[in-house]
């Protein structure tokens, strides 16, 4: 059985990765943490979590976790990771953070969107988690950077397209959709219920910290220096996320192009669902699944791809997605805790 800490199981994605551990044939929970809720039990802090009143969070103590654990899931704000990661890899546990901290290869773009990287050491052995993509290098690493829940929803329907050279890579717009859950627990004014019911807000247009995460990633699978229109909003809901994504193809490239490149790519993927012509992915297919839904229109005239992504923020966009790359670090069946959840339709 591997030993897991989940660090910050009092937040959003600390008590989705509480839920998962709990039901994972191959995986125990080791301790998990919180220091505003020190000594209580999850049944204490969410009372819908009946059964868990015996798993009491304790404060984070580095030394006495590493002794119960084998890996740790750093379900912190970013800056926090950073701080504590590098002390659980020297006392040989392994890491997958879910904050942005261990996501960049280029510690300068991480600075342009964060603050000063205080572990840039860590961060060149760091490996990006998007899990059907980075799996291979997944399996040798010690550290594994979650994505961003933004940039899981755009990547996976993006990087086929750029690496098989059926789209132009200028004027690419990414039109995403976030239900409240993404902007974690604490407080804010924006996820105030009177503020984001009944409301659909663009927020941190032409600056949202997740566009230099997704031009890193788009630019290494393009093999050039890439740049994305990225509009980021809040829906009115508790969970889940969809991404419009619109792509010029190249003048040569047909829908039958595209199909055969989604199908061929994706074809072993567990979690990554194509659409046939004609139908879309929606929230309610993918809330409660670890599942990327993918569906594109193709205009034959104009060459434009119009491209839909659905995911759950907190599962394959966070817990799930991390859940995921524990399975493949540990060389255990990647839908090992994963398979039993499915679509809410
Ligand atoms: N929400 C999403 O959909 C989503 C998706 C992808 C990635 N992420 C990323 O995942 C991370 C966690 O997100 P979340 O939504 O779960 O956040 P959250 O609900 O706000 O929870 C944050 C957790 O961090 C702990 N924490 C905060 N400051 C701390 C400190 N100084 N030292 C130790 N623990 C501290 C909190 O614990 P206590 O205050 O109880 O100690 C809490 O358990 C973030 O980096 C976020 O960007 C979130």
């Amino acid at each position: 059985m591997i030993k897991v800490g989940i660090v910050g199981a009092s937040g959003y994605t600390g008590v989705e990765l509480v839920k998962l551990i709990a039901c994972h044939p191959n995986a125990t929970i080791g301790a998990v943490t919180s220091n505003t809720y020190k000594d209580q039990s999850l049944t204490d802090i969410f009372p819908a979590m009946r059964g868990f009143e015996n798993l009491v969070c304790e404060a984070l103590d580095i030394d006495a976790l590493a002794k119960k654990t084998d890996v740790v899931f750093l379900a912190l704000p970013h800056k926090i990771s950073m701080e504590h990661a590098p002390r659980f890899l020297e006392r040989g546990v392994k890491v997958i953070d879910l904050s942005a901290d261990f996501r960049f290869s280029n510690a300068k773009a991480y600075e342009s969107a964060y603050q000063t990287h205080s572990a840039k050491d860590i961060l060149k052995k760091s490996v990006y988690g998007l899990s059907e993509i980075y799996r291979n290098q997944i399996k040798e690493c010690e550290i594994v950077g979650n994505p961003g829940c933004y940039p899981t929803s755009i990547l996976l329907p993006l990087i086929p397209l750029l690496e098989n050279g059926l789209i132009r890579t200028k004027g690419i717009i990414c039109d995403s959709k976030s239900g409240v859950s993404g902007a974690g627990r604490s407080l804010s004014l924006a996820a105030h219920f009177c503020e984001a019911n009944e409301s659909f807000t663009p927020y941190k247009v032409g600056n949202h910290r997740h566009t230099p995460e997704i031009e890193e990633l788009l630019s290494l699978h393009a093999k050039e220096n890439l740049h994305i229109t990225f509009v980021p909003h809040l829906l009115p809901l508790t969970r889940g996320m969809l991404s419009t994504i619109y792509v010029q193809a190249l003048d040569t490239v047909a829908e039958k192009d595209i199909r055969k490149t989604y199908e061929k790519y994706y074809e072993q993927e567990a979690f990554i669902r194509i659409f046939r012509k004609d139908a879309f992915p929606q929230i309610a297919y993918v809330k409660g699944t670890n599942c990327c839904d993918i569906g594109f229109h193709f205009d034959e005239s104009s060459k434009q791809i119009t491209i839909i992504s659905a995911i759950d923020n907190l599962l394959k966009g966070a817990a799930g997605q991390a859940v995921q790359n524990m399975n493949i670090l540990f060389g255990l069946d990647e839908k090992q805790g994963l398979d039993i959840i499915q679509g809410a339709l």
